[in-house]
């Protein structure tokens, strides 16, 4: 069986450059699949073309069996959600009325606003918690409140796929947490996630298939307590590290080395 969401002989690129080739990506279907590698790698540039907001130069993304540039965009935008690593607010919105627009591919041209959206919406935000922030302009918020809202305006989307990318940006540790543990959440509902994360740790933490990228290219796939090892941490960053047991989780904790503080020469 193949899964919902897959991209096969991708090539993408910007103008002459190409970001990646021959590319082939899964999300394994109901999975919370997490996407780490360093900047620039492709990471976003691979999200888009997952989420249809750019076309292969060749290979195809498909989704549900079929080609999703061919798909109508209202038609993804009711399976498949995207936040995308930074958006322009437009001006003078409220918090509420940019959450409302998550709901605009369940819109039809006859029922505009039914019960169940302003119940999507608000589960969105009390979610996400931003209730309390519903009258004020987005644009005057904090960032990590503006992340939140976006946040909030994917869910309210109803979709069950999601494409996060970098969702924790901007957030508190405890707000980190809290969308995380809201991903995993999600997942056991049985939607499915796909999330690029910076953090290794909590990347390690929440995958249940973890994808590393290195130079538009797939290094290593799995299941992060299979994969995840100093080696890689080295090939992909180029960083040194130790790797030792999650003592919450039991997953891998990475431990960078440093120039500075450490307790027995390098
Ligand atoms: N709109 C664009 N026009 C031209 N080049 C772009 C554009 N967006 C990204 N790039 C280039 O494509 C490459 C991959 O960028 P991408 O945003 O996919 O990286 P990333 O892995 O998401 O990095 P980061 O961790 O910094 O978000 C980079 O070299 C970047 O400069
Ligand atoms: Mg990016």
């Amino acid at each position: 069986m193949t899964a919902r969401l897959h991209g096969t002989g991708l090539t993408l690129g910007y103008n002459e450059r190409v970001i990646a080739s021959d590319l082939e990506i899964t999300v394994p279907d109901r999975s919370f699949t997490v996407i780490i590698g360093p900047n620039a790698c492709g990471k976003s540039t691979t999200l888009r073309a997952l989420a249809r907001m750019m076309k292969p130069r060749s290979g195809a993304v498909y989704l549900d069996g079929s080609v999703i540039t061919s798909l109508p965009s209202k038609e993804v935008a009711r399976r498949l959600g995207l936040l995308p690593q930074s958006s322009i607010v437009p001006d003078g919105i409220t918090v509420a009325d940019l959450v409302s627009r998550g709901r605009y591919p369940h819109q039809r041209l006859m029922r505009q606003w039914s019960r169940q959206d302003e119940a999507a919406v608000a589960a969105a935000m009390a979610a996400t918690d931003v209730t309390d922030l519903a009258e004020r302009a987005v644009d005057e918020l904090s960032g990590g409140q503006r992340q939140r809202v976006w946040l909030a305006m994917v869910l309210a989307q109803e979709t069950s796929i999601l494409l996060l990318d970098e969702p924790t940006t901007f957030l508190d540790i405890a707000h980190q947490i809290e969308v995380l543990d809201l991903c995993a959440d999600l997942h056991e509902q049985g939607r499915t996630l796909v999330a690029v994360l910076h953090d290794l740790n909590q990347a390690c933490r929440y995958a249940t298939h973890l994808i590393v990228m290195r130079d538009g290219r797939i290094v290593a796939e799995g299941d992060p307590t299979e994969i995840v090892t100093a080696r890689l941490v080295a090939d992909v960053f180029d960083l040194r590290c130790e790797i030792v047991e999650d003592p919450q989780s039991g997953t891998p904790l990475i431990v960078p080395h440093c120039r500075r503080r450490a307790r027995t020469a390098a």
